[in-house]
């Protein structure tokens, strides 16, 4: 029994010496007043929160600086703007007094656009608050607390962290040379199996019919996540026909509206239904909703961005290779680049001192690289340039 500020507690701290450790810091810096408190603070949280919560790290999202002057390369983001058609259908909708009301819990209208554009039924679709809210729910959904989430690693940080917070445990299965999965998969019996197609940060791809062969092999759901899609050659939409199969996308990438926050999920029109249950009734804002179905109907703006965004990948991978890195082939708007002759950690810090943003990520025993989202073609020239410097 533990007891503070008269109320009393059915466990000790869960780690005292950790409490310990922030006082004599905070000590050592001379702030006792905020060193007793944070101590505490921290005892308190401890005692509150779930342990697996209280234990966890937590998902690092990129950084997102302030400071307008960086080139920003670090989190996929599209660097071309949204179709116009955005910005009129949220000002139209602001315009009519709508924001009073309570959006469409099931964004019916997105989903008729959605269909029609993807030739998929409308009722196979589930909206969500960008793509990340949609693996959640799926998490949520499928995973009991001590369940089993599975990938391929290295892939999004993410998959793990929602296993943590559904209390189930994470298995991280490499992939195999060329980034191609491993044949026969290792783990049947997940209750739930990502696979980020293309994947990150490697940007590379997983033929549709090897996740075909991994979808029939597994006991559970098999999640794609085609985030990054639209700057790929192949889709597995058609495998949404099996019923273990959930295909998620985003618009923050290829619509460029990752500040939008709008994600989907294609599935069978049942599992669909069941899905329904698990989200936030009114997960979507009316003004994310229209904006989506505007960036969606105009295709045209999209893949206008897209040709460019490929060009300039292509570009950006021959450069590099010319300065002597490693770069996947990439199909995504990123290129995943390492380096066998030095490591690339300070080429990331040196980088970050001259106001250019990459994300440097460490994999541990499976090694670490520089992940570089696809810029404007200025951008792309200014690190290149700086790189020609540094290497
Ligand atoms: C593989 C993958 N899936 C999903 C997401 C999340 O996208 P959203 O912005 O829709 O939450 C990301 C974001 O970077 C990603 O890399």
């Amino acid at each position: 029994m533990f007891v503070y500020n008269k109320v009393s507690f059915s466990r000790e701290p869960a780690a005292s010496a950790d409490a310990a450790s922030i006082c004599k810091d905070a000590a050592r810096a001379g702030r006792w007043l905020a060193a007793k408190r944070s101590a505490w603070d921290w005892i308190l949280m401890s005692q509150f929160l779930r342990a697996k919560v209280f234990n966890m790290a937590g998902y690092t999202p990129g950084e997102q600086p302030r400071d307008a002057d960086v080139v920003k390369l670090n989190t996929n983001e599209n660097p071309y703007p949204p179709s116009p058609c955005v910005a009129a259908a949220i000002s139209e909708l602001l315009h009519h007094g709508r924001l009073r009301k309570y959006p469409d819990p099931l964004g019916q209208d997105f989903c008729q656009v959605a269909g029609r554009i993807l030739g998929v039924d409308p009722a196979s679709i589930l909206i969500g608050n960008g793509s990340d809210d949609i693996l959640t729910i799926l998490t949520r959904a499928f995973v009991p607390e001590s369940g089993l989430v599975v990938s391929p690693t290295p892939s999004y940080l993410l998959y793990k962290t929602l296993a943590d917070l559904q209390g189930a445990a994470f298995q991280a299965v490499p992939f195999a040379p060329n980034w191609s999965i491993p044949e026969p998969w290792p783990v049947r019996d997940a209750h739930l199996t990502f696979v980020a197609n293309p994947n990150s940060p490697s940007g590379t791809m997983v033929p549709v019919s090897a996740l075909e062969n991994l979808a029939q092999q597994l006991r559970g759901p098999l999640v794609i996540d085609e985030a990054y899609i639209d700057f790929a050659d192949a889709t597995a939409l058609p495998l949404c026909r099996l019923a273990n199969v959930i295909v998620t996308r985003t618009l923050s990438k290829s619509y460029s509206l990752a500040g939008l926050r709008f994600g989907f999920a294609v599935a069978q029109p049942e599992m669909i239904r069941q899905l329904t249950k698990v989200k936030d009734s009114y997960n979507c804002d009316a003004l994310s909703l229209a904006g989506a179905a505007a960036a969606l109907d105009d295709q045209e703006h999209m893949l206008l961005n897209r040709t460019k965004i490929l060009a300039t990948r292509g570009r950006l991978t021959r450069q590099l290779r010319a300065l002597g890195f490693q770069v996947e082939p990439s199909q995504a708007n990123f290129v995943w680049v390492t380096r066998s002759d030095r490591p690339v950690k300070p080429i990331f810090e040196t980088l970050k001192g001259r106001k250019i943003l990459v994300r440097f990520m460490d994999y541990g025993v499976l090694g670490d690289g520089l992940r570089i989202s696809v810029g404007t073609d200025a951008e792309i020239d200014r690190l290149l340039n700086e790189l020609q410097g540094i290497v």
